[in-house]
């Protein structure tokens, strides 16, 4: 009786529920390296050298992940304001990686990108940066984007003097600018839309970072300073994202029922 009650019909099967799509663009404020290497009583370019471990986790599993674009600040246009020692590492180191990691970066599809104010640096590293950037060209596996001497304000400020000189030649119309336009002059163009942005190092702040690109990112800030990052955390914060309901403006009923 009490099974024909309950099992009056064959139970449908049970539908497993729909696996949340998981992030396709995310950018990380590398946060905490000189504090990292204070507590370990050692200077702060210590911390620097270890971060680039943790840059090699993120990479790996971002192209794991099915990440398609990862943006990393490694170097902000605020950042030459610290003491001349830092700032002279920190370029040594990553002239070094893009020597060291050029290689494989290509070998594992990777298309490595440079966004920021490149003429802020000495040739010698220009060049590189040029030449690594045309032998990953065709890669489609991630897109990673470096971003150095990069400051958001500086990226909205470039995006608007190429457009007013398109506005001054004719090539385009002042009434043609809106926000797809706009957006197609800024140093990620090209990228999907910025889906979450992670801050190590338990700052609760953008620093100057993708202002323009944060518009509906979705925030994740974390205690874990730069060097300590590895992909559980990585993995904490995209699960974080996934059960996270991104509204855009809407209603949550409006969203659910788009969804459904
Ligand atoms: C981030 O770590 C790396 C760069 C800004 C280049 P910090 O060097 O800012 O480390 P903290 O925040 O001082 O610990
Ligand atoms: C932001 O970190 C820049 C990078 C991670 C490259 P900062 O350490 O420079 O940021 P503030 O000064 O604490 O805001
Ligand atoms: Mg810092």
């Amino acid at each position: 009786m009490i099974g024909k009650l309950f099992n009056a019909t064959k139970p449908t099967e049970a539908k497993a529920p729909a696996e949340a799509a998981g992030p396709k663009h995310v950018a990380i404020i590398m946060d905490g390296n000189g504090r990292w290497a204070q507590k370990k009583g050692k200077i702060r370019t210590f911390g620097h050298k270890a971060g680039v471990d943790s840059v090699r986790a993120v990479v790996r599993f971002a192209r794991q992940n099915n990440i398609e674009s990862l943006t990393l600040f490694a170097f902000s246009s605020e950042n030459w304001k610290r003491p001349e020692e830092e700032v002279s590492v920190l370029m040594e180191l990553f002239n070094l990686v893009l020597n060291s990691e050029a290689k494989k970066l290509n070998k594992n599809g990777v298309r490595l990108k440079v966004i920021g104010d490149v003429n802020g640096f000495d040739a010698k590293l220009v060049e590189k940066i040029h030449k690594v950037e045309e032998m990953t060209k065709d890669n489609s596996e991630l897109v990673l984007n470096i971003a150095a001497n990069y400051g958001g304000r500086w990226d909205i400020v470039n995006a608007a003097k190429q457009l007013a000189a398109q506005v001054k030649t004719g090539e385009v119309k002042e009434a043609d600018i809106n926000e797809e336009l706009f957006n197609s002059f800024t140093s990620t163009a090209e990228l999907p839309e910025l889906d979450l942005l992670i801050r190590t190092g338990g700052e609760h702040r953008i620093s100057n970072f993708l202002l323009w690109q944060c518009a509906y990112a979705e925030l994740y800030f974390t205690d874990v300073l730069w060097p300590d990052f590895n992909e559980d955390v990585f993995q904490q914060a995209v699960d974080d994202f996934k059960v996270r309901q991104r509204r855009f403006g809407l209603t949550g009923e409006q969203v659910v029922k788009a969804d459904g």
